[in-house]
């Protein structure tokens, strides 16, 4: 073949390819083109041999210019190709969430949850630590070191559930939370500043205002000359934080660990004081106990009675969202899992 001859072949050969490249669709016959256009431009380099040395840059020129636009218009059309077949699989693999997420509910907390971090959030702000404590108890925090000997009258007024493990009533399911009082003062140095919020337990048979589990929160301030008027005071800065404008009123008591002893109520949110259904018309609602820690439990913890003195108070948190929504005895409600109810607050 002449010089001009090979030339126009590597040409032609390029021109093909720029043609046919556009019409593959898919990898392989892309490649089938690339081969037979290789193969082709082989002969064309087999060719330069037998041409005059002046012919052969020419040819060599041509040749490597047809290899160069047979390599760019591959490439290009490559990319096409693959694009394409990434964008096809993605879509044949695409998986429809939507239909999940349009429309469904977002869940909130249980009221009592809420009311729970709630209380926490109060106290943090007054410079309280929060802690937990076991739900399992031994009978020494849970009566013995809260002055409640064996035999105590008041530990009947408990109803107990023992677990059966070890000596004989001797491992229980905590009947409130103070016995984190002792817990804490057995761990830690005066000053505490400390509120329990948890789950707690008595031998009762669930309905309207019962129920086998309940939940409370302690407070226990221990400190140097700590008076009735701090706890009082607190407690009624708590209850405004908690309710609003209400009052706080303390009803002589009696509780082993505490001396004096109060009762612990809030004037009626409803009311205010004139008497409704909610407050079984006495115009004050009665949430939980409080009083001086007895020198007795500050002994059973190995603290001076003559050096720190303290606080103690301790009330259920289950009534707070019924008195929050106007429910006045339905406790079960909360524990229903009716979601009519549980969707409104
Ligand atoms: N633990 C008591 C109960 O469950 C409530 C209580 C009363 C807690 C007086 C206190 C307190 O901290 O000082 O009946």
């Amino acid at each position: 073949m002449s010089a001009t001859q090979l030339v126009e072949r590597a040409e032609s050969v390029a021109r093909r390819v720029v043609e046919t490249a556009q019409t593959a669709t898919d990898l392989e016959s892309l490649r089938e083109i690339e081969r037979t256009a290789s193969d082709e431009l082989a002969a064309v380099k087999t060719g330069i041999g037998s041409v005059e040395g002046a012919d052969r840059s020419t040819v060599g020129k041509a040749l490597a210019a047809a290899q160069a636009t047979i390599a760019e218009v591959v490439g290009e059309r490559r990319a096409v190709i693959s694009a394409a077949a990434s964008a096809s699989q993605l879509a044949a693999e695409r998986l429809d969430l939507t239909a999940l997420g349009n429309g469904s509910l977002r869940g909130h907390l249980h009221p009592v949850t809420q009311v729970w971090r709630e209380l926490e959030d109060i106290f943090c702000g007054l410079g309280y630590q929060v802690h937990e404590g076991p739900e399992v108890e031994d009978d020494w925090h849970n009566f013995e070191a809260l002055n409640f000997p064996p035999g105590h009258p008041a530990r009947a007024m408990q109803d107990t559930l023992y677990v059966n493990l070890g000596e004989p009533e001797q491992v229980l399911l905590r009947t409130h939370t103070s016995p984190m009082q002792i817990r804490l003062m057995e761990t830690q140095e005066p000053p505490i500043y400390a509120i329990i919020p948890g789950r707690t337990f008595r031998r009762d048979t669930p309905d309207a205002r019962h129920s086998p589990v309940f939940h409370q929160i302690e407070c226990l301030v221990i400190d140097r000359d700590v008076t009735m008027g701090d706890l009082m005071g607190t407690i009624e800065v708590f209850f405004r934080a908690l309710f609003g404008d209400v009052e706080s009123r303390f009803l002589p008591s009696y509780f082993p660990f505490t001396e004096p002893s109060a009762e612990l109520a809030v004037s009626c949110p409803f009311c205010e004081k004139t008497g409704c259904r909610t407050c079984s018309h006495t115009g004050w609602i009665e949430l939980g106990g409080c009083g001086m820690v007895d020198p007795n439990v500050l002994q059973a913890c190995n603290l001076d009675p003559e050096e720190w003195s303290g606080f103690a108070f301790g009330f259920g948190i289950d009534r707070i969202p019924l008195l929050r929504n106007q429910i006045d005895s339905l406790q079960t409600l909360l524990w229903d899992n009716d979601l009519r109810f549980l969707r409104q607050s």
